[in-house]
This record gives C-alpha cells, structure tokens and sequence, in this order.
C-alpha cells in the first residue's frame, strides 16, 4: 500500500528569477491558488493522508500556508466572509503535512533522499512541487493502481513529440501495452537518433525505498548535482521498474512561458473570468 507523499519543493527555482528570489515558486499562484495547493490536493485525492514536503532557505511561506492563521480567521468570520473562513480553514486541514529542509541545493535525488527517515520501509509517491496535472482520475491514483499491481516502482510518463525528446528524461524497454513498458533503458536528453523511445519522465512517481541506497551510490552528475535519473539508472539493475503513461496534461509551472499558458488555460475554465478574458484576448490578437 502506497500511503505516503514526498513533495520536493527545495529548489532555487532560477528559472523564474527575480520572483523566486525571496518567494518559493512552488507558491507562485494560478490566479489564486498556489501551484504546491494543487499538487497536495492531487495526493489527497488519491488517498494519501501522509505527506512530506522537502523544502529549503526561503521557502517558510509553503509551511505558513499549510498552518492556521488565527488573526486572518477572526478577520473572515467577523466580516462574513464564510465561503473564504472555510477555504482558509480546510487549508490547514487538508492532510498530515510535515517538513523537512534539504540543506543544500544538490539537486532532485538529494532532496528525494531527505526523505529517507520519513518513509522507512514503504513505497512513497514522489509529486514534483512545481508540477500540476489535470485530469480525470488524479495522477497519483493511476500510478498508486499501476503500483498495485506490479509492486515495484513505477514511472509516470508522457509521449513527446520526436522533435522534443532531447528535453527530458527518455525511457527504453519492452513495451507491455499501449500504457506500459517495462524499463530497461534509461536516457538523459537524447537526440531524436538516440532516443529509444518518446517516453519522457514527467514529475510524478512511485518509489520502492531501495532507491535510497541507488541513491547515495549514485555520483554527481549533470550541473554537479545528484540526479534521480542516475539514481533510477543504479535501480533498474537490481528491480523492476514500469514505466506508466498516464491519463492527464502535465503543467510545469517552473518555466515563464508554461507558466503563462497554464494561467490562461486555468481562467478560461472558470465561470466568473472565461468571458471578459475570451473578449481581452481577442481584442489583442485582433490588434496583432
Ligand atoms: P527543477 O528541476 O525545476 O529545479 O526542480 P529548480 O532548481 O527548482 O529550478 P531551476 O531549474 O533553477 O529554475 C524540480 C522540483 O524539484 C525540486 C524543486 O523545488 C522542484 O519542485 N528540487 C530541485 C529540490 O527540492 N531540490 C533540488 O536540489 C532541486
């Protein structure tokens, strides 16, 4: 049984500098919900009560947004204000959050490993703190039923175009069906020509605790940081490893122009914006 959630959100996020540089990115908001909301709202979703969230220097906003506000909540309720008393409150209720720093920035397999204590001997989802999937079933769910059945860690991933593959993380194997490969191959950043397949990692996965000890046997790597690839490298030699092509879009809330199309997307979704925001951006395609 998967219970438990790690969340890295530790990250310099220099992508995004100068917002980053005293505000984590993992609270840039869409409109008005932080991007790490609606990531601990997928684990939720899918049944976790536990998570960790890896964070850092900077980064105390996540753990205060998580936390009651007493004074912002005898504000809400002394005007009225219940429909926002009541998001405030359900905040701080939304699921056993606990924290821990990685205390220096050497990257995702690092941070992963932060974790070490708090998931013991259990499999744990690992939830990217800058990524948010939408979807029907939430992701974590589908990788914790994938799980399930194959008992083993399991890679959420997403086809990209051929073009692309030289972005990300590319996996290789024996196809098992249309959703799942068995991983036997492992590519950091291929070429088109080298790429084994168009299987990208994408922020999401299940992790057996072997992968600790991948993990620190695992040397620094690219920009001098431990990287989980590297790591997952080490544990495919010695455990099966599924990749699992989930049902959802991915959103990456770390780079400017994702992040842009993300909020634009999100708003037109909603009721009270899809409108005047459809007429706003006519009026400057028309002006183009
Ligand atoms: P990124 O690969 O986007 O790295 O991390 P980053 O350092 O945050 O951002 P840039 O590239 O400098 O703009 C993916 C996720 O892993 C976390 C991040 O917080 C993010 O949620 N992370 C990354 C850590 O927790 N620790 C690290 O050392 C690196």
């Amino acid at each position: 049984m998967v219970k438990k959630a790690v969340i890295p959100a530790a990250g310099l996020g220099t992508r995004f500098l100068p917002a980053t540089k005293v505000q984590p990115k993992e609270m840039l908001p869409i409109i008005d919900t932080p991007t790490i909301q609606y990531v601990i709202q997928e684990a939720v979703d899918s049944g976790i009560e536990d998570i960790l969230v890896i964070t850092g220097k900077g980064k105390r906003a996540i753990e205060d947004h998580f936390d009651r506000n007493f004074e912002l909540e005898s504000h809400l309720e002394g005007k009225g204000k219940d429909s926002a008393y009541d998001e405030i409150r359900r905040l701080a209720d939304m699921a056993n959050i606990h924290f821990i720093r990685q205390k220096e920035m050497n990257g995702l397999g690092d941070a992963i490993r932060q974790a070490r204590w708090h998931t013991g001997s259990e499999p744990f989802v690992v939830l990217l703190g800058d990524t948010v999937m939408k979807s029907v079933i939430p992701v974590t769910q589908q990788l914790i039923d994938t799980y399930e059945q194959y008992q083993c860690s399991i890679l959420g991933v997403e086809t990209v175009p051929r073009e692309k593959v030289s972005r990300y993380g590319i996996l290789g194997g024996n196809t098992i069906s249309d959703h799942l490969m068995e991983v036997t191959d492992l590519v950091e950043k291929p070429s088109p020509e080298e790429a084994p397949s168009r299987f990208a990692i994408a922020a999401r996965y299940i992790l057996t605790p072997e992968i600790y000890k991948a993990i620190d046997e695992t040397p620094r790597g690219k920009n001098n940081e431990i990287q989980i690839t590297d790591a997952l490298k080490i544990l495919m030699q010695r455990e099966r490893i599924i990749a699992y092509k989930f049902e959802g879009k991915r959103y990456d809330l770390g780079n400017k122009l994702d992040y842009l199309k993300t909020t634009i997307e999100f708003a037109l979704e909603r009721d009270e914006f899809a409108k005047p925001l459809m007429q706003f951006l006519k009026e400057i395609v028309k002006g183009k």
